[in-house]
């Protein structure tokens, strides 16, 4: 098992693919894009493999999410998918995308044993996404959306960092959109995690404020916290159900005491917490040929280490080196 000295067990691995990505998200990444890793940093497929096996197997890991970057840009996913998906102790499998691939691969990554897909999308309106995100693909990204809902990768989520001046209107529109096209929509309070350092705890959009805006045209009620466990989104009946509505409040409502995560970086280190400023090398041991058991040690070994919270609202918060892109959402 991978537990920690708060008693944390982790059986959730997010795997990051590649740290590249067709978008610029403002709250992400600059205009220009960052240094990527080199090819030769990179985990192989046959080693992402190895160690998604190794989680599996001999450390309880349950769950695995792919993310990057964006995945849909590693050519060898929908292998890797396959591979994982024959594993003796197959884990439950997720993709974390910006969607605008999906939909040439949403059919495939399905049949290659893929259960479900989160997809991010900010706004309704194409004008806004391309300053969000400073491309022209809102297009592409509904029909991702559409190809992912009709290949069965169900529930489809939707992931939706609202920004100041930007989309924090939409929220009640988003809702309305979701809910006509079945899709499982989650707010996320955006994190201090771009690599331009330019969050700033006192604009952002909290969670607070996402419920007001969407009870103006919504009657929302609490699932309540009990069946909370260790997913981050805290829910509520839309209307009174079956629908439901989720927020990530990270920042103003952290989750980290019942944290279930461990992290794998696409170049082979291991963190244990998105907010880490701390990383464990695990292509070191890979590629000088330790046995299973070794990676297995100091996988188990870097999660002791958890730190007990992220500490977002305390004053003295640093941001970790690597922004969201590098170190898998
Ligand atoms: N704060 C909150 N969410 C973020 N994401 C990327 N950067 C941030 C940030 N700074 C989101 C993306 C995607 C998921 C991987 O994380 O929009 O939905
Ligand atoms: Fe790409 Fe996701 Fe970062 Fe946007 S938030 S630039 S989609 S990695």
């Amino acid at each position: 098992m991978l537990i920690d000295t708060y008693g944390r067990v982790a059986t959730d691995l997010r795997v990051s693919l590649t740290d590249r990505c067709n978008l610029r998200c403002t709250y992400c990444m600059p205009e220009e894009g960052l240094q990527w890793l080199a090819k030769p940093d990179l985990l192989t497929d046959d080693e992402i493999v190895r160690l998604i096996d190794i989680a599996v197997r001999l450390l309880g890991v349950e769950e695995v999410r792919f993310t990057g970057g964006e995945p849909l840009l590693r050519p060898g996913l929908v292998g890797i998918v396959q591979r994982v998906a024959a594993l003796a102790a197959r884990p439950r499998m997720s993709l974390t995308t910006n969607g605008i691939g999906l939909r040439r691969t949403a059919t495939a990554l399905k049949a290659a044993g893929l259960d479900r897909v989160n997809v991010s999308l900010d706004t309704l309106r194409p004008a806004v996404f391309r300053t969000l995100t400073r491309r022209d693909r809102h297009q592409d990204v509904l029909d991702g959306l559409r190809a992912a809902h009709d290949a069965g990768l169900t529930p489809v989520k939707v992931n939706t960092v609202l920004m100041p001046g930007l989309n924090e209107d939409e929220a009640p529109d988003l809702l309305a959109w979701a809910l006509a096209h079945g899709y499982e929509l989650r707010f996320i309070e955006q994190m201090p995690l771009d690599a331009q350092h330019g969050w700033k705890r006192d604009s952002m959009v909290t969670a607070g404020d996402i419920l007001a805006s969407l009870s103006t045209r919504f009657d929302l009620t609490p699932e309540g916290t009990d069946d909370r466990g260790s997913a981050p989104a805290e829910r509520w009946l839309v209307d009174g159900g079956p629908h439901r509505v989720g927020v990530i409040a990270s920042v103003t409502r952290p989750f980290c005491a019942a944290c279930d995560r461990t992290r794998l970086t696409a170049d082979g280190q291991i963190r244990t917490c998105l907010f880490a400023r701390e990383e464990t090398d695990l292509r070191g041991a890979l590629r000088s040929g330790a046995p299973d058991e070794e990676i297995a040690r100091i996988w188990r070994l870097a999660m002791w280490g958890k730190k007990a919270g992220a500490g977002l609202d305390d004053p003295a918060f640093v941001q970790p080196d690597r922004p969201m892109s590098a170190i898998g959402g």
